[in-house]
């Protein structure tokens, strides 16, 4: 495990980094990508990498964590056009190899077919995260058992409440979505986490030195091999 306390620019900067490495050893690597406001500076330091030549995504491929259920992209609520916006559209990607997890639910009705499409392009090579407040990463909330595969998730009242401020009103925020599960995300090769924030300041303690447990999902981070937490200051004060 690796710990990088720095500010939210820098941190931009040092992830950003990982994946220039990354893709110049490897052009043809498998991101796993997450939405939420944490990775916007990570995606706008892409951007602007691959604007200056300093990578090139033409030939990646990506897997989005999650997705609400029954959302086309066009709505601006959804993931893929939340990842279009701040990402896709601004890069040199193929669009056809940027996946979210809903399509192929819609598709064939088998969650777990996305750990398989995944596993057929050889696996994410790295996956990045952000943290709920209540440590959920992606939509598995807390309880969900470690080995869980991609499946629909009812999400958490507090997750619920925390995503309202994207839609008009309480009723239309999805209470379902189709997330990667905590095995998929321990089956990336390597992860970054991402913890922005003073609001994440006991969430970040307790997933990287708390007790492994399922009720702080993020916590199970601790069991893998090669994980990279990213953390500003105000979201380290309690470390
Ligand atoms: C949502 C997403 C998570 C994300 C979390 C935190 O619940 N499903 O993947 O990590 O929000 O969002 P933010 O980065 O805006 O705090």
């Amino acid at each position: 495990m690796k710990l990088v306390v720095d500010t939210p620019e820098r941190i931009a900067e040092l992830a950003a980094q990982q994946y220039v490495d990354l893709i110049s050893a490897k052009p043809n690597a498998v991101l796993g990508f997450a939405t939420g406001s944490t990775p916007l500076d990570l995606y706008a330091e892409l951007v602007r990498q691959n604007r200056a030549g300093a990578v090139s995504f033409r030939h990646v491929t990506t897997f989005n964590l999650d997705e609400y259920l029954d959302m086309g992209g066009e709505q601006e609520q959804s993931y893929r056009y939340f990842m279009n916006k701040s990402l896709f559209e601004h890069i040199d990607i193929a669009m056809e190899r940027t996946f979210l997890p809903a399509g192929e639910l819609l598709e064939n009705g088998d969650p777990a077919s996305y750990d398989r499409l995944i596993e057929s392009v050889g696996g994410i090579d790295v996956q990045l995260l952000g943290i709920g407040h209540n440590g959920h990463i992606g939509f598995n909330e807390p309880g969900t058992p470690f080995g869980t595969l991609t499946h629909v998730a009812e999400l958490a009242e507090s997750t619920v409440l925390a995503n309202a401020r994207f839609f008009d009103s309480m009723d239309e925020v999805p209470r379902v979505a189709a997330t990667m599960g905590i095995k998929s995300v321990m089956n990336a090769r390597s992860i970054i986490m991402v913890i922005l924030g003073s609001a994440k300041a006991e969430i970040a303690k307790a997933a990287l030195q708390g007790p492994v447990t399922e009720a702080v999902p993020a916590s199970v981070l601790q069991l893998h091999p090669s994980v990279t937490w990213y953390v500003d200051h105000e979201a380290a004060k309690l470390l």
